[in-house]
């Protein structure tokens, strides 16, 4: 029985680095029973602590409004303590309201972060309601002519520019698609994927970040609003199309979107200027490389992708899952982890959220504390049962 089961795990084992998961847990719950205690107004949604010791917080139509919420059900998952799901479900019924919201493509990290893992963990159908409200709001923003979900209204006079950080909104879409049966959600996920492959990323496989399109679905313009230059790679931006495609592999099972995955994998991986440590500067060709910012948002949102990634590739398995693990193991060291106490109560410190507009910049961020708690999860999983099913 035990060699049977050490063979079925083997593959895992190569990693050389061990986490202690117990432990980032026990250290993250200390750290955000200090959040809720700072934030008694479910209005005010926990961001960010500057660098000067404020403390940072957005309103819910704020796009990372979920991911709060969001974290305190990981909390919950791990610990089965009710205390976590209390407060999760405090939380994920304080965004409720944004079901109703067209002015946004960011119902995917709002809603599915907050209503989607609230459903997963209790199968309490109240929350599927909200999500399929908000999945129709979202799904007003695509317009068939173009074949892709707008992402803001307006940017530098162009008025239907995508994101690729839009590729994130279609494990939101492709759940509704299930849970309603509506193809509408399917069909819109597919043609917004193949859309984004075509136009936003370049021979080597890196992306843009904005792509503006006109009328006719033609391409107007290929920039960036949050990376070094509008032909640099922004590094979150490459953790969201890393994020995007192995999602869209896993609930399409379309081999073409496991070989894009696997493409925006090697570039990143293979990259001369990711660090040792493997967590991306703010942006792969800043020339100021290396003196200049680290994005642990980043770092968290590629290893959560690149777990899962492991799991569809028999080439590249050992590859990934120790690259998620290294990049893991780096977040839980002193460098990017904060003291208990201290970095506003977030877990993670040296984020970046847009440095060309100099906001957010070497900060704890919100997301990157939930794709962190994500990763922890899906490590923990892979290292007990030698799977993930998602
Ligand atoms: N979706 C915005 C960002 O990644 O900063």
């Amino acid at each position: 029985m035990f060699i049977v089961s050490l063979i079925f795990i083997s593959p895992l084992i190569f990693a050389q680095t061990k986490i202690d998961v117990d432990k980032e847990i026990h250290d993250a719950a200390l750290q955000y029973q200090g959040i809720l205690k700072t934030h008694p107004d479910i209005t005010k949604f926990p961001q960010s602590y500057s660098r000067d010791g404020k403390v940072m917080d957005r309103p819910s139509d704020w796009w990372c409004s979920g991911f709060f919420g969001g974290s305190l059900w990981y909390l919950f998952e791990y610990t089965k303590d009710t205390k976590w799901r209390n407060e999760a479900d405090k939380w994920t019924m304080a965004v409720e309201k944004e079901k109703n919201n067209t002015s946004t493509h960011d119902l995917g990290f709002m809603l599915y972060c907050t209503f989607g893992n609230a459903y997963r963990l209790t199968h309490d159908t109240s929350y599927k309601a909200v999500m399929l409200t908000g999945a129709s709001s979202l799904a007003s923003r695509f317009n068939p002519d173009y074949g892709v979900i707008r992402s803001w209204d307006e940017w530098k006079g162009y008025d239907y520019p995508v994101i690729i950080d839009n590729m994130m909104n279609l494990e939101f879409l492709l759940w509704a698609a299930k849970a309603s049966s509506s193809k509408k959600f399917y069909d819109i996920s597919i043609s917004h994927a193949d859309k984004t492959i075509k136009n936003h990323f370049r021979k080597d496989y890196s992306s843009y970040h904005v792509v503006c399109y006109g009328e006719d679905g033609k391409v107007l313009k290929q920039g960036t609003h949050q990376g070094y230059a509008d032909d640099s790679a922004w590094s979150r931006g490459q953790g969201w199309g890393l994020y995007g495609y192995t999602v869209m592999y896993r609930e399409t099972k379309k081999k073409k979107y496991l070989k894009q995955a696997e493409h925006i994998a090697q570039y990143i991986l293979n990259h001369p200027n990711l660090p040792e440590d493997k967590i991306p500067y703010w942006d792969f060709n800043d020339p100021a490389i290396p003196n200049t910012e680290r994005d642990a948002s980043a770092g968290a949102v590629i290893s959560s992708a690149l777990f899962e990634l492991s799991q569809y590739t028999k080439e590249h398995k050992e590859q990934y899952f120790n690259a998620a693990t290294t990049m893991l193991s780096s977040l839980t060291t002193p460098k990017y982890k904060a003291e208990i106490g201290t970095n506003g109560n977030f877990l993670l410190k040296h984020s970046v959220g847009s440095k060309p507009h100099q906001s957010e910049v070497d900060v704890p961020l919100v997301y990157a504390d939930y794709y962190y708690l994500e990763a922890l999860l899906r490590y923990d999983k892979l290292m007990k049962t030698g799977k993930l099913v998602l």
